[in-house]
């Protein structure tokens, strides 16, 4: 027993680690739970008793320098990890690993494809708060009161009177717009929206939207219908179709609904558009004069449309993805397939 111990406790006066690896490997061989102080103390107990006292301090003297010389060459190896790597050998002047880069995910690409398009027609990105109140989101926007989007189902509220909530949609950037700008006012704004909504492959309780906004002097409805085949021609290619389809938003009047030619099937039909030849991508309208004269703008004088899609959904669309809830969950190799994409 008195070899063991004189044993070890030269064994760790001399050890010097060139890597903290090989500290670390040190440590668990000797301070470790299954480590050989542990297994020298598991046969200090059946010692002679007359032995005890004596082999009982050199143990704790060889138990206590273990561990003092475990921090110490820690602190060595920590403050000239470069210095013994050089010492054990390393050149340090052989070229590094080189480290594989990332790829920009799905929604960014496909956000800044959309926002480049606009761009290169005039509009500039405008951003906003995703925390906004009841003003921005609804009222301004000509919700009535008793809309059943001011509903808990539908909306998260962070706060209630007043209201404070997660925007819905990113229509409160365009309320913030016109607020601040005069007309001409040309602009899209970008960002993740809210809606308590259960999650599936086709919805989640987040995801992206592009709206955009233009108010002028005699825009007309003819003008919003160019400018965005203009858009779905330069996103989903030179052969693409549209159609507007009546609808309502309390905030354009008229309103519509704009569906693109099915890219897939080129028409034909197939599960994506549903056998009908035509995917709905957009909604759209002229803006509502209430919302105009709510923001400062004079509506006699001015008019506007406005526009707003789902990022998820162009980039669904466009990139096949079958499935929304793959934009969330970060999946390398769902992420990998968009490598080459710039
Ligand atoms: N704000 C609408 C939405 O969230 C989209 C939209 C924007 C519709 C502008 C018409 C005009 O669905």
């Amino acid at each position: 027993m008195r070899e063991k111990i004189d044993e070890l406790l030269k064994r760790v006066e001399e050890f010097s680690p060139r890597t903290a690896a090989e500290l670390e490997e040190f440590r668990i061989r000797i301070l470790g739970r299954k480590g050989e102080l542990n297994g020298i103390m598991e046969e200090f107990k059946s010692v002679a008793p007359e032995m005890k006292r004596e082999l009982g301090q050199s143990i704790n003297k060889l138990k206590n320098r273990a561990q003092e010389r475990f921090n110490e060459l820690k602190n060595a190896v920590e403050t000239a990890g470069d210095i013994t790597a050089e010492r054990s050998g390393n050149d340090l002047t052989r070229p590094g690993t080189a480290q594989p880069i990332g790829s920009r995910h799905p929604i960014s690409l496909v956000r800044r494809e959309i926002c480049g398009i606009f761009e290169r027609l005039g509009y500039t990105i405008a951003e906003g708060p995703e925390v906004e109140d009841d003003w921005h989101v609804f009222s301004a926007l000509n919700f009535p009161p008793e809309h059943p989007a001011r509903d808990m189902q539908d909306t998260f509220f962070i706060e209630k009177n007043p209201d404070i909530l997660l925007r819905t949609h990113t229509s409160s950037i365009q309320v913030r717009t016109m607020q601040t700008q005069k007309p001409p006012i040309r602009v899209v704004c970008p960002g993740r929206v809210f809606r308590n909504e259960a999650i599936s492959y086709r919805a989640h309780c987040i995801f992206h939207q592009i709206e955009g906004l233009y108010i002028d002097e005699h825009v007309s409805f003819a003008d919003m219908k160019q400018s965005l085949l203009y858009f779905v021609r330069e996103f989903f290619g030179p052969d693409t179709k549209i159609r507007l389809r009546p609808s309502y938003f309390p905030f354009t009047e008229p309103s519509a609904e704009m569906d693109i030619s099915c890219n897939l099937c080129g028409g034909k039909g197939c599960n994506v558009c549903k056998h009908t030849g035509w995917l709905e991508i957009m909604g759209c309208g002229m803006v509502d004069p209430n919302v105009l004269e709510a923001c400062g703008i004079d509506s006699n004088k001015y008019s506007g449309f406005a526009f707003g899609m789902g990022v998820e959904r162009c980039s669904m669309l466009k990139y096949g993805v079958k499935d929304l809830r793959m934009y969330f969950e970060n999946d390398i190799r769902f992420l990998h397939q968009f490598d080459t994409v710039i």
